[in-house]
């Protein structure tokens, strides 16, 4: 049996369905993400999972406890169900130190003052600010708020960790570092966590398996991997990575920027004639977009390549994915 298992998960607000049918199974230790657009229903699973939702139908199980279930009328309270939390804006209580912020769970919970002393610090040195406990939160920068959030979502020691984009207010450079330390935390805790993000980046670089979904459908339930190069929808191909989408013969195929070469001649499987238009310098990267008979088609390099903006080339590929 798995882990966590969400069985036709469904949920009905007034006469709007969010969530339409959900299973899932997820194995101890995994790093699941629920990936999707905004509105597309990621808030409201984890909120089922937690326990401050009902679903309208369908079951839920822990540690391979039943915790919801509409058919056999189970429910576990929220704090029944050993689950560390961090939500989408990282509230840290601003009255309380880092200590207190972070100790509050096991308060609670009425655990012995030595023993939260003891566990309180043991996490916040996991999180690397045991030099602050005394700190408020003022004195804390955004990502070292962000890191006494997580800290008190894990200081339970749960056994499952539920993450709603805790990352959304950082800037570029600390959101990679937080990443690092979420994935580095998560290892050494072996915690499972499931993790809501819109940030297709994020999930691709954190996740084990990631659930695709789109206005409270999953698209596709696969590992990074499966997701960026097999995506089974038009959708999961949109949203995932960039991708070319050329169509003929009544069917679409997607071409990822970076599976074609443009050359003099026809180098790949398939291939096509396109016109420079746009050269666009990124960095790690070039893109070059070309106008062809099936529209504008982007390719990436990691190299400059020596093509000038109206002159003719031959765009080829030898990978592609057919919808
Ligand atoms: N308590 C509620 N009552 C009515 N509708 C709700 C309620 N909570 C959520 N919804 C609706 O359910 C849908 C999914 O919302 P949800 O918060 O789960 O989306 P999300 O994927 O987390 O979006 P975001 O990325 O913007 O956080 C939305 O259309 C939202 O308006
Ligand atoms: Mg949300």
């Amino acid at each position: 049996m798995a882990y966590i298992e969400l069985k036709g998960l469904k949920k009905r607000f007034g006469d709007k369905e969010v969530i339409r049918g959900l299973d899932l199974e997820i194995e101890k230790g995994e790093f699941v993400s629920l990936l999707g657009p905004s509105g597309c229903g990621k808030t409201t699973i984890l909120r089922m999972v937690a326990g401050f939702v009902d679903p309208t139908e369908g079951e839920i199980t822990i540690e391979g406890r039943t915790v919801y279930s509409s058919d056999k009328n189970i429910y576990v309270k929220t704090g029944k169900r050993n689950l560390g939390m961090v939500f989408q804006s990282y509230a840290v209580w601003p009255h309380m130190n880092v200590f207190d912020n972070v100790a509050y769970p096991l308060k609670i919970q009425k655990l012995p003052k030595e023993e939260r002393r003891r566990r309180t610090m043991d996490i916040l040195k996991q999180v690397g600010l045991e030099d602050r406990e005394k700190d408020f939160p003022w004195m804390l920068s955004g990502g070292q708020q962000q890191r006494v959030a997580l800290a008190r979502g894990l200081v339970m020691e749960p056994s499952v960790l539920l993450l709603d984009e805790p990352l959304s207010n950082l800037d570029v450079q600390l959101r990679q570092k937080m990443k690092e330390e979420i994935m580095d935390i998560q290892k050494r805790t072996g915690v499972t966590v499931l993790y809501v993000t819109h940030d297709q980046g994020e999930a691709l670089q954190m996740s084990s398996r990631i659930v695709v979904l789109s206005e409270g459908n999953v698209e596709q339930i696969g590992t990074p991997g499966e997701i960026y190069h097999h995506p089974k929808t038009r959708f999961t191909a949109d949203f995932v990575g960039k991708m070319n989408f050329l169509s003929g013969d009544g069917r679409t195929v997607g071409v990822r920027p970076e599976y074609i070469s443009p050359g003099t001649e026809k180098t790949g499987a398939y291939g096509i004639s396109g016109v420079l238009v746009r050269s666009l310098f990124e960095g790690s990267r070039n893109s070059y977009v070309f106008s062809t008979e099936a529209g504008e088609i982007t390719a990436e390099s990691p190299f400059a390549l020596p093509l000038t903006i109206g002159e003719q080339s031959w765009l080829s590929w030898d990978r592609q994915v057919e919808f």
